[in-house]
């Protein structure tokens, strides 16, 4: 079966694809599944590139990719058809999830083997043509749930400015943001994106065309919001220190990211860290299927592709999500 492999941690070009790759043997409590899709993430390349946390016990040669859809084709051996059938995850049955995060095999792959509890099935009434969303799903909306109830703990009435509104987490933090209660969110992107954003809830505020920090200083008479969600960081982490009320609060998202400029400040702030599980993956399940989580995947791509997939990737402007096609 074909996978990609890279074998030294560096650009794009070290992701390989290897067409003779044994299939793997699932484990007592794994799925074999066959991956249809592959929704791609910032971590995939900061794995790769070496610059992650994750990247530092990770052992060469190694698989990309975390989260993904497919059709489950058999189980281990721990799993019999009781189980499967109580799960909802018997053979044929299609699939979502990601890779527990203390995982490091990737699911670029045509088949993979994963853990039954990190996956959750795709309702019936879905069409094949929408899977692309499905694989691009689980790490962004797993990390949205944490970042809105776990970390910011979003109330009813707060006010809400999120960087990056269009991005992956982005599209998701907006919708549930408003749903937590918010009584107004701003979030920051492109010109190009604006459409977007208040397509999905948001007032847009053009970053490349205006002043963001003029806008939310005028927008908020100078007093700031209650929350900031920022999934930029770079030039967007400290400014917005000078953004949030008193008692406010900026969660960033890169696990690195360096909150001793909060500190200095006096003002709080947070990295969210995401919890797999079924329950969670289910409660987006319910979100899609109300609509209220349309979650856009801006270009699907074939397997072979992945260099240039990462190319996209790092240039930091992903609309929504870039998925490969695993069958492709
Ligand atoms: N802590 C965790 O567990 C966790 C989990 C998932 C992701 N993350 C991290 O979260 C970050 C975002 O992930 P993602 O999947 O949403 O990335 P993404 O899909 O690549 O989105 C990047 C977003 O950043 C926006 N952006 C770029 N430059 C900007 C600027 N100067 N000001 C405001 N926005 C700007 C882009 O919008 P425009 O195109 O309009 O510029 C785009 O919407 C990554 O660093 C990722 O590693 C952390």
């Amino acid at each position: 079966m074909r996978e990609i492999r890279f074998d030294r941690f560096g650009g794009p070009d070290v992701l390989t694809l290897h067409s003779d790759a044994p299939t793997p043997e699932p484990g007592p409590e794994e799925l074999l599944v066959r991956v249809a899709y592959v929704g791609l993430n910032p971590l995939d390349y900061k794995i790769r590139d070496g610059s992650s946390g994750r990247a530092k016990d990770l052992q060469l040669p190694a698989g990309t990719g975390r989260e993904m859809a497919g059709t489950v084709l058999s189980a281990g051996s721990d799993l019999d058809d009781a189980e499967l059938g109580s799960r909802g995850l018997t053979p044929g049955t299609r699939v979502f999830g990601m890779r527990a995060p203390a995982d490091h095999r990737g699911v670029a792959a045509e088949v993979i083997a994963i853990a039954a509890d990190e996956l959750a099935p795709i309702p019936d009434e879905i069409d094949d043509a929408d899977l692309p969303r499905w694989a691009g799903l689980a790490l962004v909306g797993l990390t949205a749930i944490a970042t809105i109830e776990d970390t910011a703990r979003i109330r009813s009435g707060q006010t809400v400015l999120v960087h990056g509104g269009s991005g992956g987490v982005g599209q998701l933090l907006i919708p549930m943001a408003l749903e937590a209660g918010a009584a107004q969110v701003w979030a920051t992107g492109r010109a190009t994106n604006a459409e977007r954003i208040r397509d999905l809830g948001a007032t847009p505020i053009a970053y490349d065309t205006e002043d963001w920090q003029a806008e939310i200083h005028r927008r908020t008479d100078g007093r700031g919001v209650d929350v900031v969600l920022d999934t930029h960081y770079h030039s967007t982490f400290v400014p917005s220190l000078d953004h949030v009320v008193g008692s406010g609060l900026v969660v960033t998202l890169p696990t690195l990211a360096d909150l001793s400029p909060a500190q200095e400040r006096g003002v709080e702030a947070k990295v969210p860290r995401l919890r797999p599980g079924r329950d969670r993956l289910d409660r987006l399940v319910q979100g899609i299927r109300a609509g209220r989580y349309p979650l856009e995947v801006s270009q699907v791509l074939p397997l072979a592709e992945i260099a240039e997939a990462h190319r996209l990737l790092e240039d930091g402007h992903t609309r929504g999500k870039l998925v490969l096609d695993a069958q492709a």
